[in-house]
């Protein structure tokens, strides 16, 4: 049996990849790294807690002290790192976490996945790294250059950019992994679908940034999921690897859908001040990964919307609680000026 670190795994699609390996495979350990910041949540990995091959470690990925203890603790084979600050939002308000938890936080666990001799390292990164495309432009490429254009983009290409220099230096066999937009369950209501789905429930307006055209590439996390898994199996060492599923639509187009899901009408939409900077539209070419991985999504963006706003119907309780904690402080910062 060959043990995984997953790091960030108590977060949005670090808890869904701890349910994927333990349900689909037999031969790996998960051990859990998370520092359990305000995205980190015990509750999304309630149902495998028990679990044998299962294991959880309160440690912060930039403390390498801690992260050494971990490494010596556990006979690990393999690095699968979530673990980062993931909001936009956030890294334009207070960018200095984002560099401390996904640059050197990054740099730590190289380090020491490096000094264990892991079979494999991989970063789980993003599309944002590449920047922001133009209407007509084609998606990106593995090869398109890297030009992030946000405090968080800006911290994932950092930390690229050092596994990218210790795969060449060191020849630690890294993989780079960079995905479209995830959603689906336990996402953190802050991001644009649990926000949009739980305000609509609630009844509250839904704060539409700029004029809504705005384009993501939409990726059901199961299936990033079933993506990372398969470049940590069969990636070849040093490649990068671009995720999506060819779903890209207008943030008013997901909005007015998720409106008719919930049976909410379109008069709860608000317009709000645009986020600055903000990227016009992302799109992801994933043509390496499935040719050279085999490697395609299961669920298209219609259906597993539907799954997701049932989720979110049938959790309540779970997106309640998140939303009366720490996020209603950072939700009325936020919304004060808007
Ligand atoms: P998330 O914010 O839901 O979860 C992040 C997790 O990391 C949390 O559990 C948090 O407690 C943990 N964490 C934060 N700082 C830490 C630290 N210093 N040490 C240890 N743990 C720490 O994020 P997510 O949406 O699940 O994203 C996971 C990864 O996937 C990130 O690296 C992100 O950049 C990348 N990604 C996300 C998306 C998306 O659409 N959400 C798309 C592409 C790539
Ligand atoms: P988000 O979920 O924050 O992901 P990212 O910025 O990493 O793509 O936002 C997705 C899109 O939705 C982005 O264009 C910003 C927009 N958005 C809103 O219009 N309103 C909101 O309240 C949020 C959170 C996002």
């Amino acid at each position: 049996m060959k043990t995984i670190l997953v790091t960030g795994g108590a977060g949005f699609i670090g808890s869904n990849f701890v349910r994927h390996v333990l349900a689909r495979t037999a031969q790996y350990r998960v051990v859990n790294l998370d520092l359990l910041t305000y995205a980190g949540n015990l509750e999304n990995l309630k149902d495998v807690e028990r679990d044998e091959r299962y294991a959880f470690v309160k440690a912060d990925i930039a403390d390498a002290r801690a992260v050494e203890r971990v490494f010596a603790e556990h006979a690990v084979d393999l690095v699968v790192n979530f673990a980062a600050e993931s909001h936009v939002d956030r890294s334009i308000v207070d960018p200095e976490v984002f560099v401390r938890t996904n640059v050197l936080g990054t740099q730590v666990l190289l380090d020491r996945a490096r000094a264990a001799g892991v079979e494999r390292y991989l970063q789980v990164s993003t599309d944002e790294v590449y920047g922001s495309l133009g209407p007509q432009d084609k998606a990106f490429t593995e090869e398109h250059p890297i030009r992030p254009s946000s405090p968080y983009s800006a911290s994932k290409a950092g930390a690229d950019h050092l596994v990218h220099a210790v795969a060449h230096t060191f020849g630690l066999p890294a993989v780079i992994t960079r995905c479209s937009n995830n959603y689906g369950p336990y996402q953190f209501p802050e991001k644009l679908i649990p926000l949009m789905i739980s305000n609509a429930l609630e009844g509250k307006e839904l704060p539409v940034y700029g004029d809504g055209k705005n384009v993501r590439d939409w990726l059901h996390v199961d299936d990033h999921c079933s993506a990372i898994l398969r470049a940590l199996e069969a990636g070849k060492a040093g490649a990068v690897y671009n995720i999506g599923g060819a779903s890209e639509m207008e943030n008013i187009e997901v909005v007015r859908l998720i409106l008719r899901a919930v049976n909410r009408p379109e008069s709860l939409i608000r317009f709000v001040k645009d986020r600055p900077g903000h990227d016009r539209r992302y799109a992801i070419d994933a043509a390496r990964i499935r040719q050279e991985l085999g490697w395609e999504p299961a669920c298209r963006f219609q259906d597993g919307i539907a799954e997701t706003v049932r989720w979110y119907l049938e959790h309540r309780d779970w997106w309640e609680r998140v939303k009366a904690g720490e996020y209603r402080k950072y939700y009325e910062m936020m919304y004060a000026g808007r």
